[in-house]
């Protein structure tokens, strides 16, 4: 059963509440989005192993924890995933980064793929998958469907406004995803926007709207 975690931090709420306000331009919008992904990418790596390593300091040899085991993909779900990725290679900054490429079908509002490129060692890696938004869930299902395809196992989401219809899509078609929200929302509209949301995450970042 996947784990929802929704990180409330005081930084992270009102610096999305500026991100929704519909009066925010893309500049603001991507440093928000990218100042988010880095606050959040901290909780989302929480439970990382560490092992014991020795070094020496100026002053003696001493025993420190450095981080253990696997090493981590970032897989940003095109186009919007795309603006939380330098924060998270702040804080992660020897990740690989896998892209995928897909769009929502405004009729239909299925997900259709046009792109994937994921690093070779994918397997080995641990995975976060980066989308702002997760809407009727499709595309993170998809993209997941994607990774597992391609032999990924440990796969974690993150993202910045979710609809409680998305959560239990996700959670009811990969049970071994743990997912990672900064809010959840309200509901989705009729033409499967998250109310109230921050409109088309895509169309704000690169102002293509
Ligand atoms: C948006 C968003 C998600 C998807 C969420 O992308 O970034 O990928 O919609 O909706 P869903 O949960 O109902 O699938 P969009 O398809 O608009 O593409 P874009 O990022 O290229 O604008
Ligand atoms: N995609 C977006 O960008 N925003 C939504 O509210 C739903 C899907």
């Amino acid at each position: 059963m996947s784990k929802v975690t929704q990180i409330a931090h005081p930084l992270v709420l009102h610096k999305l509440s500026i991100i929704r306000d519909k009066e925010t331009g893309s500049k603001d919008f991507r440093e928000l989005v990218e100042e988010v992904a880095m606050l959040m990418a901290y909780e989302v790596t929480r439970d990382f192993p560490l092992e014991e390593v020795e070094i020496e300091t100026p002053i003696c040899k001493t025993k420190c924890k450095m981080l253990a085991g696997k090493k981590v993909a970032i897989v940003p779900i095109l186009r919007a995933g795309l603006g939380m990725v330098p924060g998270m290679l702040k804080l992660i900054p020897a990740a690989k980064v896998g892209h995928i490429g897909l769009y929502r079908d405004e009729e239909t509002l299925k997900p259709v793929e046009y792109f994937c490129k994921l690093p070779q060692d994918i397997k080995e890696r641990e995975i976060i998958v980066t989308d702002p938004m997760l809407a009727t869930g499709g595309s993170a299902i998809d993209a997941i469907n994607s990774l597992k395809d391609r032999g990924a196992g440990n796969i974690r989401l993150m993202c910045l406004i979710a609809s409680p219809e998305g959560i239990k899509a996700v959670m009811d078609a990969h049970p071994d995803v743990d997912i990672y929200v900064a809010d959840i929302d309200e509901k989705l509209n009729e033409r499967g926007y998250i109310v109230p949301g921050l409109g088309d995450a895509g169309d704000r970042l690169f102002g293509t709207k």
